[in-house]
């Protein structure tokens, strides 16, 4: 009987089971979509019962369309949107409260008098980023003060805080029936709460933060050959498999693309982008608004470190034309309005709608359109909606640059935007750094699955792994320096429009 590994990918907006063979290649995929509740302007929420029944419902569809028997599974792999905070009660498993999604921006108040207090440097030297509503910190904080009895709840010990790997996990190995309680050091890295020299969490921010430490998920290796433990067999594999790869998505994807020498990066194109570069066992600090952050840890190896430009709004713009203006009704259309025009027509939209984070880490932005004249369209507006990903990914490039002195000979790209043509040319002539896109784009599932087959022996070492990646396409610049120069000047011009709009 032929053996498979499955991942897990639970995603800002759609949740994904994928089963990979040994070759790195999908065998099967099931994937759903789950509500983006908004109850007022900033806030982001997610059902957290509505995003456990997807993942059921996902697991189930791809082995009914795979026709394999969960038993031919080796191991489980999760992978999640990182910084979502669910708190609920270990008995009963509900949660207390909506998970607060990572683009909220409710907590800017924790985050301003945190500022205030003069402790920027303080998490920045012990967790590698800068005070911001983006991480899960302030969100637990925000919790404790604003749902009533979860404080109580958590002190007794009945709350339990975790990002979607930790919930997702502690349901699929039974819940409440002895679920197991873990994170990663990968998701751990952006609660603001856990020191990346110790990776474990740090009393003194939990005392500043207020937050019961025995609330927080025990910190494991990103991949665990000791197993975080078992599926339930009453669960939706019907059987017990191993769970022992647990990655946050980004640094999932930098796993599936294989970037395990130091200089190696890759960029997501999802509903952000998060570009990593690996800084290898090295803790870099930035000096230029990126973030340090663990990009992996692999049973005892050391941990080792990322340097992460995160932008909060990137594919979300699109699916913003698409429900909220009714541009078009399907993402990938957008591409067909941008060709409608030769070029943006001297519009710039600069989507700060969660603020901006890397390299500005501006909460008080919001987004604009600038430059618009009666001659701008709608193509005119969807080129320059896809144009910012691509400006957005410069200034992170630019960024990484500074920090690290690393000149990238190619960027490495995955995820859903990656097959929009029009917006790859116009990445790599912006960027002046051809851009690769491999053949199995789906890397964030494809490193959990690493994660996890790499912990049983399913591969046996990184080179397994590196064979398994391919070239697929590669776009090459083409636009001359100078109308590459005036084009990014235009775009930060539009970008200062976009400061200090929330007082
Ligand atoms: O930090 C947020 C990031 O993990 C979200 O990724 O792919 O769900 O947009 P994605």
């Amino acid at each position: 009987m032929s053996k498979y590994v499955g991942a897990i990918d639970q995603g800002t907006t759609s949740t994904r089971f994928m089963v990979f063979d040994h070759s790195g290649l999908e065998v099967a995929k099931h994937q759903l979509e789950h509500e983006q509740i908004y109850p007022q302007a900033g806030w982001v929420e997610h059902d957290p019962l509505e995003i456990w029944a997807r993942t059921q419902d996902v697991i189930k569809g791809a082995m009914q369309k795979a026709g394999l028997d969960a038993l031919q599974l080796v191991a489980i792999g999760v992978t999640n949107q990182r910084e979502t905070t669910v708190v609920w009660n270990k008995q009963t498993g509900k949660p207390y409260y909506n998970a607060i999604v990572w683009q909220d921006t409710r907590t800017d108040r924790i985050c301003n008098q945190l500022e205030r207090d003069g402790l920027a440097d303080l998490f920045r030297r012990k967790t590698g980023l800068p005070i911001a509503t983006y991480f899960s910190g302030p969100k637990i904080k925000w919790i404790l003060d604003n749902v009533e009895g979860v404080r109580e709840a958590a002190e007794r010990g009945d709350a339990l805080f975790g990002n979607i790997d930790t919930w997702i996990i502690w349901n699929l190995t039974g819940g409440p029936n002895g679920g197991k309680h873990i994170t990663d050091v990968t998701n751990a890295s952006r609660t603001m709460l856990m020191n990346l020299e110790t990776l474990d969490w740090d009393d003194e921010l939990l005392r500043i933060l207020g937050i019961p430490r025995q609330m927080l998920p025990e910190i494991r290796p990103s991949s665990d050959p000791s197993i975080y433990g078992m599926t339930a067999a009453n669960g939706p594999f019907g059987a017990e498999i191993p769970v022992c790869g647990d990655l946050g998505d980004q640094q999932a994807a930098t796993v599936g693309q294989t970037c395990f020498d130091v200089g190696e990066a890759k960029n997501t194109y999802g509903t952000g982008c998060f570009m990593l570069l690996n800084t290898g066992t090295e803790i870099v600090p930035s000096k230029s608004g990126l973030l340090t952050t663990v990009c992996y840890k692999f049973g005892d190896e050391p941990a080792v470190y990322a340097l992460e430009g995160s932008i909060a709004i990137t594919g979300a713009l699109v699916q913003w034309l698409r429900d909220n203006l009714d541009f078009f009704d399907f993402s990938h259309h957008i591409e067909d309005y941008a060709r409608t025009v030769e070029d943006n027509g001297g519009v710039y939209f600069v989507p700060a709608f969660s603020g901006l984070f890397a390299p500005y880490w501006r909460s008080d932005a919001r987004g604009v359109i600038v430059g618009l004249t009666r001659y701008a369209n709608k193509g005119h507006i969807c080129r320059a909606a896809l144009e910012a990903t691509a400006y957005q990914t410069r200034e992170v490039l630019d960024a990484m640059k500074a920090d690290s002195g690393v000149d990238l000979a190619a960027l490495k790209v995955d995820g859903g935007m990656v097959y929009n043509e029009l917006l790859m040319q116009f990445q790599a002539d912006i960027l002046n750094v051809p851009v690769v896109r491999p053949q199995v784009a789906e890397t964030t599932s494809l490193g959990a699955a690493y994660a996890a087959g790499l912990a049983v022996g399913f591969w046996s070492n990184l080179d397994d792994l590196r064979q398994n990646w391919q070239v697929d396409k590669t776009w090459t610049p083409a636009m001359d320096a100078e109308k590459r120069e005036k084009l990014y000047r235009d775009w930060k011009r539009a970008v200062e429009r976009t400061f200090g709009w929330v007082e």
